[in-house]
């Protein structure tokens, strides 16, 4: 599974890509707003912080005609750069148009099985189903995502599918089980990943004892070079 942070803060994307493991950036207006910069620059640095990750940049167009506008003037600014759309009447009918101009499309808030189907119709690139969001309204955000994994086999639909609004590790877990091609998830989610208790505590172990022996030990590891104070 691809892993995506869902974040517009380049602090949060920097960090997150030194560790190898980040293969893209989805934000959204809430994300974009928070960081108070123009949007395009913003976007264009994110893609040049991921490389070769590709990057979710939202319209806030809700009419055909300026969905279509603003996707087509997104497209164009970094390659690795795809457009979210809203999944509305308006934003699917901008979908076919976009799909067959060859602009990868992202169709988010998806919150249904059927709202899925059309997208994948339409030539979306990525369907963004909102697992979080379906639990906080004590609905299983799990079953809306088993049903579209199962929809998209069963016609070997070539939409993608992002598990979205992932909110603690099972939900990663869970999207990985089911074969979900893409989880995005926040940084602090995607922090949490790491943690275990056992690995902290067995490390602290080790060293100890590492400690104790040292001195029968030998000098196996050259010591750390001096960091230049100066840089
Ligand atoms: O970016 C879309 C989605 O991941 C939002 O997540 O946590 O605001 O429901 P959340």
């Amino acid at each position: 599974m691809k892993f995506f942070l869902d974040t517009a803060n380049l602090d949060e994307i920097r960090q997150g890509v030194s560790f190898g493991v980040i293969d893209g950036i989805t934000t959204n207006p809430t994300l974009v707003a928070k960081e108070k910069r123009p949007f395009r620059e913003h976007v264009i640095e994110i893609c040049n912080i991921v490389k070769n990750g590709e990057v979710s940049a939202e319209v806030v167009a809700t009419d055909t005609a300026g969905i279509l506008r603003q996707a087509r003037e997104i497209a164009t600014w970094h390659p690795n750069v795809i457009v979210k759309v809203p999944t509305i009447p308006d934003g699917v009918r901008a979908l076919s148009v976009l799909s067959k101009e060859g602009i990868r499309v992202n169709m988010t808030l998806v919150f249904s099985a059927p709202q899925a189907l059309l997208v994948a119709k339409a030539g979306a690139y990525f369907v963004s189903p909102f697992l979080g969001r379906l639990d906080d309204i004590a609905s299983d955000g799990l079953v809306l995502l088993r049903e579209i994994m199962d929809i998209y086999k069963a016609y070997n639909y070539p939409t993608q599918v992002l598990a979205a609004s992932l909110r603690h590790p099972l939900h990663v877990v869970s999207a990985a089980r089911m074969g979900a091609h893409i989880g995005t998830m926040p940084y602090k989610v995607f922090e949490q990943l790491f943690k275990h208790p056992l690995t902290d505590r067995g490390l602290e172990g080790f060293l100890k004892d590492w400690e104790k022996a040292r001195e029968t030990l030998g000098d196996v590891f050259e010591p750390a070079p001096a960091r230049n104070p100066t840089r």
